[in-house]
């Protein structure tokens, strides 16, 4: 039987989009259902397009029920995947996925993770802070906002003139460079592949 990846996403899922394809005719693997969280989430499209199922939740039965557990133990599912999920990850369902949970973060953690860093609001502040370079972080999530550890971290250069719009590309081709490649590589150190 193929392994099989849950995806999480709140918004556009051009992450999302690009594990979709890199797993559509794979030998060894699928993508079996993508859940979120905000119901006009253009994932929901990306998902249908792929023929993909999908699940919405709200947040009483995401914090106070089991249901998004059971359905993901139902479909049997090995790895899951966050990109670009909003919402800290509840502990019922931190404790029946341990280690097998991941999430990409559009910055080089420690720096400018945690709560209210997401999406813009990261890049802007990198702006602001004069950095250098910035990057992406790959990482296992716990019950913190992105505190788990590292599985791997890419960077590049922030060049004089860059503004907002750059660094969210430059970004953004990092991350639908390397979170299929790095989901694959974790599937096959868990002996799951
Ligand atoms: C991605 O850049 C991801 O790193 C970021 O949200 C974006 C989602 O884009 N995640 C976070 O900021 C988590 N703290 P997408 O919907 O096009 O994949």
């Amino acid at each position: 039987m193929k392994k099989r990846i849950a995806i999480f996403a709140s918004g556009s899922g051009s992450n999302a989009q690009k594990i979709m394809e890199h797993f559509k005719k794979h030998r060894d693997a699928e993508v079996a259902i993508v859940l979120t969280n905000n119901p006009d989430a253009y994932v929901l499209q990306r998902a249908d397009n792929f023929e993909i199922p999908s699940h919405i939740f709200d947040r009483n039965e995401f914090y106070n029920t089991d249901n998004v557990v059971n359905i993901l133990k139902n479909l049997q599912i090995d790895l899951i995947v966050l990109a670009g999920f909003m919402w800290l990850v509840p502990q019922n369902l931190l404790a029946a996925y341990p280690n097998k949970i991941i999430n990409i973060h559009p910055a080089l953690l420690p720096k400018f993770g945690g709560k209210g860093m997401y999406g813009d609001y990261v890049h802007k502040a990198v702006l602001a802070g004069g950095e250098e370079e910035s990057g992406i972080t790959i990482h296992f999530v716990n019950e913190h906002f992105d505190e788990g550890e590292i599985i791997q971290q890419s960077r590049f250069k922030i060049e004089k003139g860059d503004d907002l719009e750059m660094i969210k590309f430059k970004g953004q081709q990092l991350e639908h460079q390397y979170y299929p490649k790095v989901v694959e590589q974790l599937l096959k150190k868990m002996k799951t592949l």
